[in-house]
């Protein structure tokens, strides 16, 4: 899809030049022309003064490749597995809540992109496709859902239990979340979801829950108390460790612990029998200030030893981004915001178009920074800038 950047040179005269969409930046400002600014403001912003949000970024770029050359790069393979699921290439989708807002398919439209291009997504429990209808969407692709604990552990239960029924792969369960991090922007903007929406994963639990949801629901349509409102009256912020043991106990789903930045908590997941950690920090929404995850995979990842899989998400952006986490250990990365602006910029196809720019950029960085295979991207091919300098 084409747009139109309007410049100003002459007097009185406007010349038109199309931009073409050739990365994730270019989606990004595409995809922002196009949704209102509410919702813009809640995909975009990150908690407190953004300082996690721009740094997850910025940690990626202040590290440095050191390529190896001369060793047959005439084929890549990108293929690997995630618990044991095959995907195309290491780049599998984070759950983000709310994706009508962005496309009219919202979530369906994500896992329908996921299935083409080979990759797996995470559905969020606050959705706005049901997880029922995005698994009858794609029947024959794997799929994650995200979970929070709420209050009401019936409601939690059932909603196991659908996400089980309907053929999903492994439960996300997300730890940083006792309730939402403060956001600016949504405070200001008494962000709303928009009247024609719904959480659509509540409509069918029990009276008394859905009724409850529902009336914070009205809440977050009149905008009075924004979606922090949500989080606060309806997750479980009483929480510990000690409650996987419960969810381990209604389901023998896999359970990745989405949010640890530690090597205490890294080791708590093991202990609880977790399948796999997710380095994340919510894509810098939750506590501002926290690390970025790429300098908190370091101490994750030798803190678990190889005893589970360890992925990444939050400010990967760029095929060298993925080499580099893939570098420092882990096995996949997750993206968050840039799918949700291709969904943004171009429904399905936006999102397949991510998805390929992610493969198609990670395939080049393996080619030119020497490794034919996965197993050949090693810890030893990554310095801090400088690094080479500070040894002068
Ligand atoms: C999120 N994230 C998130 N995480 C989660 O566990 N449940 C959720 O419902 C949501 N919702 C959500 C909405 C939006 C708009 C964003 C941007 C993020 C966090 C998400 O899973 C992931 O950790 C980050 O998005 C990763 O960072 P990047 O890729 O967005 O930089």
């Amino acid at each position: 899809m084409k747009d139109l950047v309007i410049n100003g040179t002459e007097k009185g005269k406007l010349e038109r030049r199309s931009v073409p969409v050739v990365n994730i930046a270019d989606v990004e400002r595409e995809a922002l022309k196009r949704i209102p600014k509410h919702s813009l403001d809640y995909y975009r912003s990150g908690a407190g003064d953004e300082i996690t949000l721009a740094e997850n970024c910025l940690a990626f770029n202040h590290l440095r490749i050191r390529p190896r050359f001369l060793r047959d790069m005439s084929t890549r393979v990108t293929a690997t597995t995630v618990l044991g699921i095959p995907v195309a290439f290491p780049v599998l989708v984070a759950p983000t809540a709310m994706q009508r807002m962005a496309t009219p398919l919202g979530e369906v439209a994500n896992a329908l992109a996921c299935e083409a291009e080979g990759t797996i997504m995470t559905l969020s429990t606050i959705s706005t496709s049901s997880l029922e209808e995005v698994a009858h969407a794609t029947p024959n692709s794997p799929k994650f859902f995200q979970l929070y604990i709420y209050r009401d552990r019936e409601l939690t239960r059932r909603l196991v239990k659908r996400a089980e029924r309907a053929g999903y792969r492994a439960l996300v369960l997300t730890v940083d979340t006792p309730f939402f991090g403060q956001r600016y922007a949504d405070e200001r903007n008494h962000f709303k979801l928009d009247a024609h929406l719904k959480m659509a994963n509540f409509e069918e639990e029990d009276k008394e829950a859905s009724e409850r949801i529902n009336r914070v629901e009205a809440n977050l349509k009149s905008g009075s108390s924004g979606l922090a409102e949500y989080a606060n009256s309806l997750f479980d912020p009483s929480i510990t460790w000690d409650d996987i043991a419960w969810l381990k106990s209604i389901t023998s789903l896999p359970i990745v612990a989405k949010g640890v930045l530690t090597r205490e908590d890294a080791l708590k997941a093991l202990e609880t029998g977790c399948s796999a950690i997710l380095v994340s920090n919510h894509g810098g929404r939750q506590l501002d200030t926290v690390p970025a995850t790429i300098e908190a995979l370091i101490e994750v990842v030798d803190a678990v030893q190889g005893r589970c899989e360890v992925y990444l998400d939050s400010g990967v952006r760029r095929g060298t981004d993925v080499f580099k986490a893939l570098a420092l250990g882990a096995r996949a990365v997750f993206i968050g915001r840039p799918m949700v602006y291709g969904l943004a910029y171009d429904g399905l196809a936006g999102g397949r178009k991510v998805l390929q720019m992610f493969r198609r950029e990670f395939e080049q960085t393996m080619g030119l920074a020497g490794c034919a295979t996965l197993a050949e991207i090693q810890r030893s091919m990554i310095v801090p800038a400088g690094y080479l300098l500070s040894k002068l």
